[in-house]
C-alpha cells in the first residue's frame, strides 16, 4: 500500500457515519475506526464499511496477556481489515502472538502497527506514573525497536517523529501519524501538530486526519486538499 490520507471516523453511530460517506459519492477513502464507533455498532460496522469499498484501519489498540491478544487478532484478521494495532508495551511476545493470530491459513494478514507512548503522556506522567525514566523521544524510539523487531509493520506516532522512527527503523517501517491540521485551520485539542506538506516532507506514510475533514464545510473539498498537499 502506498502513502495514503486516513480518514478518522470518530462519529458516535453507525448512521452518522455512514451519512458522512455518503458525501464521498463515487470516492472510497481510507477509513479509521475507532473504540467509539466499534464499541457502539460492533463489528457489522466493520462489514458494512469494507462492503462499500473503503479499507479500514481498526484501532482498537490491543493490551493483554500473549494469548488473549493472539485469538483476538484472529477475530479481526476474519474482518478483512487492512491496518489494525496494538500497544507496544505489551511487550515483544504479545506482539509476535498477535501476528500469529492475525495471519490467515493462507498466509495473508492485516498490517500490524504499535502504539509506542500515547500522545496525551507527557514526561511528568511517564515518570512519575509509569516509573519510566528515560527521555521520551528514547522511549518512543526503543518502543518502535521493538516492534520492528518483533516483525510490525510500523507504528503510529507523531508526525514530529516520522524521520526519526525512520532512521531507526528503515524507511521501509511504516509511520502513521495522527496530529494534522490545516496551516490556516482550527488546532482543537492536538497540541503538536503538522501540515499535510509538512508530514509529506518529513516522510510520514499515512496520515490520519479527522476533525479538519469530518467537521469541515465541505469534507470532501478538506478531503481533496489533504491528498493534494500530502501526495499530489
Ligand atoms: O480529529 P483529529 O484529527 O485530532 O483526529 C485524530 C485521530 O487520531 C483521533 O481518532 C485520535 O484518537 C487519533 N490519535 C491521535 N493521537 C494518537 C493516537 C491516535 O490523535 N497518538
Amino acid at each position: 500500500m502506498g502513502k495514503d490520507v486516513i480518514i478518522a471516523c470518530d462519529f458516535p453511530s453507525a448512521a452518522q457515519t455512514m451519512e458522512f460517506l455518503d458525501k464521498f459519492q463515487g470516492r472510497k477513502p481510507f477509513v479509521k475506526i475507532g473504540m467509539e464507533l466499534f464499541y457502539a455498532e460492533g463489528p457489522e460496522i466493520v462489514r458494512q464499511i469494507k462492503a462499500r469499498g473503503h479499507k479500514i484501519f481498526l484501532d482498537l489498540k490491543l493490551h493483554d496477556i500473549p494469548n488473549t491478544v493472539k485469538k483476538a487478532m484472529a477475530v479481526l484478521s476474519r474482518l478483512d481489515v487492512d491496518i489494525c494495532n496494538l500497544h507496544a508495551a505489551g511487550t515483544a511476545e504479545m506482539m509476535r502472538a498477535a501476528l500469529e493470530g492475525l495471519t490467515r491459513p493462507d498466509g495473508t494478514r492485516p498490517l500490524l502497527i504499535a502504539v509506542t507512548q500515547l500522545t496525551s503522556t507527557n514526561q511528568d506522567a511517564l515518570e512519575h506514573e509509569l516509573l519510566i525514566h528515560s527521555p521520551m523521544e528514547e522511549v518512543v524510539m526503543a518502543y518502535a525497536g521493538n516492534a520492528k523487531r518483533a516483525c510490525l509493520d510500523g507504528v503510529v506516532c507523531s508526525p514530529l517523529e516520522a524521520a526519526r522512527v525512520h532512521e531507526v527503523c528503515g524507511q521501509d517501517f511504516l509511520t502513521v501519524t495522527p496530529g494534522v491540521r490545516f496551516a490556516d485551520g482550527d488546532k482543537g485539542d492536538q497540541k503538536r501538530v503538522m501540515t499535510p506538506a509538512q508530514a509529506k516532507k518529513v516522510g510520514s506514510d499515512y496520515i490520519v486526519v479527522g476533525r479538519p475533514i469530518t467537521a469541515a464545510e465541505d469534507p470532501v473539498a478538506a478531503y481533496e486538499r489533504c491528498l493534494a498537499e500530502f501526495i499530489g
